[in-house]
């Protein structure tokens, strides 16, 4: 049987290119949508260009559809292999400024956690028994180079200017989540590692962005074949956590 993937937000940016590249690997990919129309025009963009690609629904902060979407993966498959934490958010801030830590509102963090940290956590581990099922389970965070503590507090770097503070704080703990389940899963066939795709042109990274999405996404999708576990990585280079 093929390599089973879930993509989650799919439908566009990194998440389309993710599915697109590991889907021209061989590897079969679930692409993961919370809007259905926008999912299946994803899908059947791929399926035209021959690709494996089956559009599967997915708000990942709703529960009932993280049971669903488990309900159906174990019926069908009875297994996944590689799972790729790829749907986030990144609040813009107030008109004229950024979240910082000294203003950012409480439901600003709240919400950009409830996406970027808790859902992932759940989902991921809901989905854990179907990835010990593989022979090689791979689990990637998408993570951002905005998301490591020793790069936001050393300010030679360009990127510590860089400080919204729930996004980067919600990366952070992401972080924390892929070093904490590496370890707990060190004596599986799973690997668990951080992704930064780079600076990349989508709606979220915004048109100044220097990388494309087909750039980008090869973080991911190196990670899905990686033979290591507990990293941070951008393009086979380890970052700093
Ligand atoms: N672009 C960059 O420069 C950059 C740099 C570092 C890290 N990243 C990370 O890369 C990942 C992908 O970002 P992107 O740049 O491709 O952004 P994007 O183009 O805005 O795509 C984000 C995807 O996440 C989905 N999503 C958001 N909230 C969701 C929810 N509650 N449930 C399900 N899906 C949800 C979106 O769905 P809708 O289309 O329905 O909104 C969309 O499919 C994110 O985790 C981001 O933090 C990006």
């Amino acid at each position: 049987m093929k390599r089973i993937a879930l993509v989650t937000g799919a439908n566009k940016g990194l998440g389309y290119e993710t599915a697109r590249q590991l889907a021209l690997e061989g590897i079969k990919v679930l692409m993961a949508s919370r809007n259905k129309e926008r999912g299946l025009e994803a899908v059947q963009n791929l399926k035209d260009e021959g690709l494996d690609v089956e559009f599967v629904q997915l708000e990942v902060t709703s529960e009932t559809e993280v049971d669903a979407l488990f309900q159906h993966i174990d019926a069908t498959y009875g297994k996944l292999d590689v799972l790729v934490n790829n749907a986030g958010i990144m609040h813009r801030g107030e008109p004229g400024g950024v979240n910082t830590a000294e203003i950012v509102k409480e439901e600003v963090l709240r919400e950009t956690f409830d996406v970027n940290f808790f859902s992932l956590v759940s989902l991921t581990q809901k989905l854990l028994p179907l990835l010990k099922k593989s022979k090689s389970g791979r689990i990637i965070n998408v993570s951002s180079i905005l998301g490591s503590n020793t790069v936001q507090s050393d300010e030679a770097s360009p990127w510590s200017g860089i400080k919204p503070f729930a996004y980067n704080a919600s990366k952070s703990a992401l972080n924390s989540f892929t070093v904490h389940l590496a370890a707990a899963l060190k004596d599986s066939n799973i690997k668990v590692n951080s992704a930064h795709p780079g600076w990349v042109k989508t709606d979220l990274g915004g048109k100044n962005a220097p990388l494309e999405a087909p750039e980008g996404a090869k973080t991911s999708v190196s990670l899905a074949s990686a033979d290591f576990t507990g990293k941070f990585v951008h393009n086979g280079e380890e970052i700093a956590w």
